[in-house]
C-alpha cells in the first residue's frame, strides 16, 4: 500500500512561517501568530519570531490554554483563497481551541474537490464547521449540503457565503447531529455526488448526542457509502490527532466503501514551511474517486 504526502502551499493570506522547538509562526493575511507544535521536533529557521499573538499553556490532548494578543488584532478579520473553481473568503478569528476558525491544511482538497464536482453536483459536507469547503465545492458551481451541530459555526458559515458573494449559491444549511442527519438521509434514499467527512476526535451534537471518533467512526463511513452510488465522483474523510495510522483509516475505509468500484488513496496531510520547505504533518485523510469513464 502506497501512503502518499498531500501538501498545502503557502499562498497570499496564509503561510506556516517557521517551524521547531514545539512551536509553529504563522501568518493569516497582515498578522501572525505563535501557536504550539508537538510535531515540529526540529529547529527553528529564524532566530527571533515577531508575532501579533502566541497561544499559550493548555495541552493538544484536554485542551485549555489562552491567546495573548496585541491590541492592533482585530476579533476577526477577512481572508481568502483563490481556487481553481472560483475564490472563496472567509473570516479568521483566535479561536478558544486555539485554531484561528478554519483548517489552512484541509487546503490540500479544495481545488481536488473543485475538480471533481460539475455544475449541479450535489455535495454533503459533514461536521463541516464555518464552511470554507463547502463554499469551495458551492463557487465550483455544486449545489451543498452543509451540516454541523453547532448554530455559531454554521452562522459563521452563512457569513462566510454572504463575504464570498455566493448568497445565490445552492447551500442547505443544516444545524443537526452527523449521524443522526446522515441516517435519516439513508432512510429517505438520498444521494450524493461527493462527500467531505472532517470528524473532530470527540464532539456533541444539538441535543447531546456524543460522537466519538474510534466508537463512531465505521458507522459514519457504512452511511457515507449508502448515501454514495455508480454515480458519485468523490469521498474525502481527514482524521486528526489520533492514534491510529493512516494504514488503519485506510482499510476500514476499503471495507465500508466496497462495491463502489473506483480508488481508494490514504495518507498524511501536511503544511508546507516557507523558512526550509520543511512539511509539518497536520491529519491523515483517505479520498475516494471515481474517475469519469
Ligand atoms: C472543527 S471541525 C473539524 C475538526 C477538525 N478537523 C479537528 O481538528 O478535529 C469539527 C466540527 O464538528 C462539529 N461537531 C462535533 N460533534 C458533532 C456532531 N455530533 N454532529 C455534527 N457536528 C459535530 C463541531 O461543531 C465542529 O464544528
Amino acid at each position: 500500500m502506497d501512503l502518499p504526502v498531500l501538501t498545502a502551499e503557502p499562498w497570499a493570506d496564509y503561510g506556516l512561517i517557521d517551524s521547531g522547538h514545539g512551536r509553529k509562526l504563522e501568518r493569516y493575511g497582515p498578522y501572525r501568530f505563535i501557536r504550539p507544535e508537538p510535531q515540529a521536533l526540529w529547529s527553528p529557521a529564524m532566530p527571533d519570531w515577531a508575532a501579533d499573538g502566541e497561544f499559550v499553556g493548555g495541552s493538544e490532548e484536554d485542551g485549555g490554554g489562552r491567546w495573548n494578543l496585541e491590541a492592533r488584532v482585530p476579533a476577526s478579520w477577512p481572508l481568502a483563497w483563490q481556487g481553481a473553481g472560483g475564490a472563496v473568503r472567509f473570516r479568521a478569528t483566535n479561536t478558544p481551541f486555539r485554531h484561528l476558525g478554519f483548517f489552512p491544511d484541509m487546503a490540500c482538497h479544495w481545488d481536488w474537490m473543485a475538480a471533481r464536482v460539475g455544475v449541479g453536483a450535489s455535495v454533503l459536507n459533514v461536521f463541516g464547521y464555518t464552511g470554507v469547503g463547502s463554499l469551495v465545492c458551492a463557487a465550483a458551481g455544486a449545489g451543498v449540503t452543509h451540516l454541523d451541530a453547532s448554530k455559531k459555526a454554521v452562522s459563521a458559515a452563512v457569513e462566510n457565503q454572504r463575504l464570498s458573494g455566493l448568497v445565490e449559491a445552492q447551500i442547505r444549511w443544516v444545524v443537526d447531529d452527523a449521524l443522526k442527519f446522515m441516517r435519516r438521509e439513508v432512510r429517505r434514499g438520498r444521494r450524493y455526488d461527493g462527500i467531505i467527512l472532517d470528524p473532530p476526535k470527540y464532539g456533541r451534537g444539538p441535543e447531546g448526542e456524543v460522537w466519538e471518533l474510534y466508537r463512531d467512526l465505521p458507522e459514519l463511513l457504512a452511511l457515507a457509502r449508502s448515501l454514495l452510488d455508480e454515480r458519485s465522483s468523490f469521498l474525502v474523510l481527514t482524521v486528526y490527532a489520533i492514534r491510529l495510522s493512516a494504514v488503519a483509516i485506510a482499510e476500514l475505509a476499503a471495507e465500508a466503501l466496497i462495491g463502489l468500484g473506483g480508488t481508494i488513496t490514504a495518507g498524511e496531510m501536511t503544511i508546507r514551511e516557507e523558512a526550509r520547505g520543511r512539511l509539518l504533518p497536520t491529519a491523515i485523510f483517505v479520498r475516494w474517486e471515481r474517475l469519469p469513464s
